[in-house]
C-alpha cells in the first residue's frame, strides 16, 4: 500500500517527507468505562494503523492533507481548524509546544485504515502517530507513555471529549498479540496472553455513535458524583460492592458497573480458561447494558448472535459504546465463519453490521 509512504507525501507536497510514524487503533477486551474512574483495562492493539507523515514547509502557515477525506486544510498555532479531523493534530501540535516543543509551519500527510466512529479508538491513532512523527522530526524527549499522556490532553482539550488514558496507552504501548493489562492511575502495566487456541473477532454494528454528543460526559460526571458521595477519590477506591447500595440511582448502579468491571480485568488477566474470560466479557456486556446503560438494540442483539455461537467464547460491546463495534473472543480457527454466520443473522433482523478484525 502507497499510503502514508514518501510517494504519497511527496504527490501532494510535492517532496519527500522529513519523518514518517504510525501508531495502530485499539479493541478493549474487558475494562469499559473503569478509566477515567482510575480502574483496569484490558486493550489489544488491531492491525490496522494511522501513518502520518511530516516536513518542515518554510511557509507561515501548517497544511494538512487527509488521505481518507481527500481533503487538505491550512492553518496556523494561533488560529485552529475549523475541520473536526484537523483539530486532533492541532491539538497535539499545541501540548507539544507546550512541552517545549518550538515547532516550525509543517506539511502533514495522513492516511489511515483504523475505522472510524466505532469504537476502536481512530482518534488515539491519529494524536499518537502525530506525536511520534513529532518526537522524530525534532528529536523531541517524550517517551511512549508521555506521548500517551499528552494525546490525551489533546483530546481533553482540543476535541471535547473529557476522556481517560486507555486509547492512547492502548495505541502508544499496546501490542496485536497479547493483551496489555493497565492500572490507569499508577500506569503500571504488563502484558497477558489470550486464552490458547483464540482470537479476536470485532464487528461494527453499524449503529453510528458520537462520543462527544452522547451520554460519555455525563456518565463520567455521575461516577464523579457517586466517588463524591462515597467520600473517595475516585471509584477505584471503594472497598466493598455493599458500599454503592447507599447511593441514590442511578449513581448506585453506575458505581456497581465500575467495581464489578475492574473485578472482571483482574479476573480475566489471572485466568488461561477461554471460557472463563468468554464469560467475564459476557458479564460485562450485561453489566454496560443494565447498569452503565450504553448498549443499545442493535449492539445486544449483535452481541446475543455472538454469544449463540458454540465457537464463541464471550461476547460484549466494546469502546464507550451508545453505538460501534463488538468483540468476541472466539476459536480462532473459526474466526471467519462466525464472522459469515452472525452477519447473515444479524441482517436478517434488520441490521448492517461489518467485520472489522481480522482486517481484509
Ligand atoms: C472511550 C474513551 C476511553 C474510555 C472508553 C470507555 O474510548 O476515550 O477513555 O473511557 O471510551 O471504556
Amino acid at each position: 500500500m502507497v499510503t502514508g509512504a514518501p510517494e504519497a507525501f511527496a504527490s501532494v507536497f510535492g517532496k519527500a517527507p522529513q519523518a514518517s510514524a504510525s501508531a495502530p487503533g485499539r479493541v478493549n477486551l474487558l475494562g469499559e468505562h473503569t478509566d477515567y474512574n482510575d480502574g483496569f483495562v484490558l486493550p489489544v492493539a488491531i492491525a490496522q494503523r494511522t501513518r502520518v507523515a511530516m516536513r518542515r514547509n518554510g511557509r507561515a502557515d501548517f497544511r494538512l492533507y487527509a488521505a481518507q477525506l481527500g481533503e487538505q486544510v491550512s492553518f496556523t498555532l494561533e488560529a485552529p481548524p475549523a475541520q473536526h479531523f484537523a483539530s486532533y493534530v492541532y491539538g497535539c501540535l499545541l501540548v507539544a509546544r507546550d512541552e517545549g516543543a518550538v515547532i516550525p509551519p509543517l506539511d502533514i500527510h495522513v492516511s489511515s485504515d483504523v475505522p472510524m466512529g466505532v469504537g476502536l479508538s481512530s482518534s488515539a491513532a491519529l494524536e499518537v502517530g502525530t506525536l511520534r512523527c513529532l518526537r522524530q522530526l525534532l528529536a523531541l524527549p517524550m517517551d511512549d507513555v508521555r506521548i500517551a499522556q499528552l494525546a490525551q490532553r489533546a483530546e481533553i482539550d482540543y476535541a471535547g471529549v473529557r476522556c481517560g488514558i486507555l486509547d492512547q496507552m492502548a495505541s502508544s504501548l499496546a501490542d496485536t498479540q497479547r493483551a496489555l493489562l493497565l492500572d490507569t492511575r499508577s500506569l503500571e502495566r504488563r502484558f497477558v496472553d489470550l486464552p490458547a487456541g483464540t482470537a479476536i473477532l470485532v464487528i461494527d454494528s453499524g449503529v453510528p455513535r458520537s462520543l462527544a454528543e452522547s451520554g460519555y460526559n455525563q456518565r463520567r460526571a455521575e461516577c464523579e458524583e457517586a466517588a463524591r458521595l462515597l467520600g473517595v477519590a475516585s471509584l477505584r477506591d471503594v472497598g466493598a460492592t455493599a458500599a454503592v447500595e447507599s447511593l441514590p440511582e442511578p449513581l448506585r448502579r453506575r458505581a456497581r458497573h465500575v467495581l464489578t468491571e475492574n473485578a472482571r480485568v483482574l479476573k480475566a488477566a489471572a485466568c488461561s480458561s477461554a471460557r472463563e474470560f468468554g464469560a467475564l466479557m459476557n458479564a460485562s456486556h450485561a453489566s454496560l447494558r443494565d447498569d452503565y446503560e450504553v448498549s443499545t438494540p442493535g449492539l445486544d442483539r449483535l452481541v446475543a448472535l455472538l454469544q449463540a455461537r458454540p465457537e464463541v467464547f464471550g461476547a460484549r460491546l466494546t469502546g464507550a459504546g451508545f453505538g460501534g463495534a463488538c468483540v468476541a473472543l472466539c476459536q480462532a480457527h473459526a474466526l471467519r465463519a462466525v464472522g459469515e454466520a452472525v452477519l447473515l443473522g444479524y441482517a436478517q433482523s434488520g441490521g448492517q453490521g461489518k467485520v472489522l478484525v481480522p482486517g481484509e
